[in-house]
């Protein structure tokens, strides 16, 4: 029995790999291993012989299997090992520049206008770009007879025949976000919305589809002075100067009450454009107090509640930063322009990094 033990033991160190300690296993306590074969000799001995030689054989059938395992998970270790030392991957190498693609500069500039708003406390909301005709018009104060929504060129989407439900539409611009957001969320609230609109219209400036981008902040004490600052903060972080003056214009919109047409003081001399200077002024967008129907509409009572919301062109203000001449091309997706005014995937702009990364 010392030299089974002996010799088990030995060969069990000395395996080289899982398929080898298998036979091993076999070969020493499978159905007609050397062991196991003892055990069956058992039946013939005596009694006497029997008592010492059965606890001993089973001790040594235990002690077999037992380095047998112990080796299985020595093998296993070790063969993780060598593939971990074998397989690995640097994944802080860059990308190689030439295979590389580009950001369009509407992400891009979708990703600068939320670190600023994210730095300034708003979190970023979405909502379907096929949306209902209540939340794109009816709860932003805008009736069937309002001329807002002739104005807007929506398409609508078909329904089937017999269905006689208002018909759905490819959202005609962000503000329906503002509802979701307002049903999912109440009040106090403070979010942004980037995404996709669509209208029908199609010339230099304007394409079928583009991009707003919808502010809202809902609070109890909320008033224009506060929207006028955060619109200050944000033009200045966006163009990267130390000051834009914003200018409000009286306007309308259903959805706003006051409302206020959105202008930053900036300058074209010599055909240029600068920002924050100058005697010009540059329409960025709309703006205004939530109007009290709105907030109803989306379930927050407008004797607590109040705030500001506001509605600017993504595409817009990718033109005037980067000097892209004309809207069109951003979605013909021709490689030499992406390459000229794309720009690198892996510089994801952050305030403290830098806007343009
Ligand atoms: N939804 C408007 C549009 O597409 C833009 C707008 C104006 C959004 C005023 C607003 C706002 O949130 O307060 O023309």
């Amino acid at each position: 029995m010392d030299d089974l033990r002996e010799k088990y033991l030995g060969l069990i160190a000395g395996a080289a790999d899982e398929a080898a300690l298998e036979s091993l296993r076999v070969e020493a306590v499978g159905k007609k291993g050397e062991i196991s074969l003892k055990m069956r000799e058992l039946g013939k001995m005596s009694p006497e012989e029997r008592q010492v030689a059965g606890p001993a054989l089973n001790a040594l059938k235990d002690e077999v299997n037992a380095a047998l395992s112990a080796k299985k998970a020595a093998l296993e270790d070790a063969a993780l090992d060598a593939r971990l030392a074998e397989e690995w991957l640097d994944v802080t190498l860059p990308a190689r520049p030439r295979r590389g693609g580009t950001v369009h500069p509407v992400p891009q500039v979708m990703e600068e206008v939320s670190a600023i708003f994210a730095d300034l406390g708003f979190s970023v909301a979405e909502g379907p770009q096929i949306e209902t005709d209540w939340h794109s018009f009816d709860a932003l104060n805008i009736p069937w007879h309002h001329s807002a929504r002739a104005e807007m060129d929506t398409f609508y989407m078909a329904r089937a025949d017999g269905d006689d439900r208002p018909p759905n539409v490819l959202r005609p611009h962000t503000s329906p976000v503002q509802i979701r957001s307002m049903q999912e969320q109440g009040a106090p609230i403070r979010i942004i919305a980037p995404g996709r609109v669509f209208r029908a219209d199609y010339d230099q400036t304007h394409t079928p589809m583009f991009h707003q981008i919808e502010g809202l902040a809902i609070d109890r004490d909320i008033s224009m002075a506060n929207l006028k600052w955060v619109l200050e903060e944000f033009a200045a972080a966006f163009f990267e100067v130390e000051k834009i003056e914003v200018r409000f214009r009286a306007s309308h919109f259903p959805f706003t009450e006051p409302s206020a047409e959105i202008d930053f003081r900036c300058s074209w001399e010599g055909g240029k454009l600068k920002l924050g200077e100058g005697d010009d002024w540059l329409e960025a967008g709309g703006s205004g107090m939530v109007h009290p129907n709105v907030l109803q509409a989306a379930g927050v009572d407008p004797e607590v509640w109040q705030g500001f919301a506001f509605g600017l062109g993504i595409d817009r203000l990718a033109m005037l930063k980067y000097g892209i001449p004309d809207l069109r091309a951003f979605f013909e997706s021709d490689l030499r322009w992406l390459r000229h005014y794309g720009f690198v995937g892996l510089d994801v702009p952050t305030l403290h990094g830098g806007l343009r990364g």
